[in-house]
């Protein structure tokens, strides 16, 4: 990060969905709305704003994050993906996809931050048990769904569903 003659600007230099971002911004600008209002990538919600809902997820560094409790400074050297860098509508990713098939959407507010949590849970425990999906969006709130059919999504993506779905065959 470069200080500026200003010192409450900062020029911070990060990659967002595999573009490469230089700004100055200042101090206490959130990632949230870093994301949002300087970038227009408007995926990511702001709902309770103090890392209980996980409206506002996204992928920074490997590790899903609360953009509305990161400064955008602190994400200054870092790889994120929101979920604008996932999939376009005319080519979903498998989890959306599996997402639309197993009707886990309803209003769709928690959906991008879902996806982001499951997209990364799948990267790092491609043989999660069901508990462990539970465990893996947990920080993310569903005021919709019950939260069923969202698991049920994740789950039939992992790779012992897919083996059982292999030996039915
Ligand atoms: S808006 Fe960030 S966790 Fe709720
Ligand atoms: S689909 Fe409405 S909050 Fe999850």
């Amino acid at each position: 990060m470069l200080f500026t003659d200003n010192p409450t600007i900062h020029k911070i230099e990060l990659t967002v969905n595999n573009n490469l971002i230089t700004q100055s911004i200042p101090t206490h600008l959130r990632l949230l709305d870093f994301l949002r209002n300087e970038l227009n990538l408007t995926g990511a919600k702001e709902v309770c704003a103090e890392g209980e809902c996980g409206a506002c997820t996204v992928i920074m560094d490997g590790k899903i994050v609360n953009s509305c409790l990161v400064f955008a400074v602190e994400a200054n050297g870092s790889e994120i993906t929101t979920i604008e860098g996932i999939g376009k509508e005319s080519e979903l990713s498998d989890l959306q996809k599996a997402f639309v098939d197993h009707h886990s959407v309803q209003c769709g507010y928690c959906i991008p931050g879902m996806i982001l949590a499951g997209e990364q849970l799948l990267k790092d425990n491609p043989t999660a048990s069901e508990e462990e999906i539970k465990q893996g969006i947990s920080g993310n709130i569903c005021r919709c769904t019950g939260y069923t059919k969202i698991i049920d999504a994740v789950s039939s993506l992992t790779t012992k569903t897919q083996r059982h779905e292999e030996e039915q065959k």
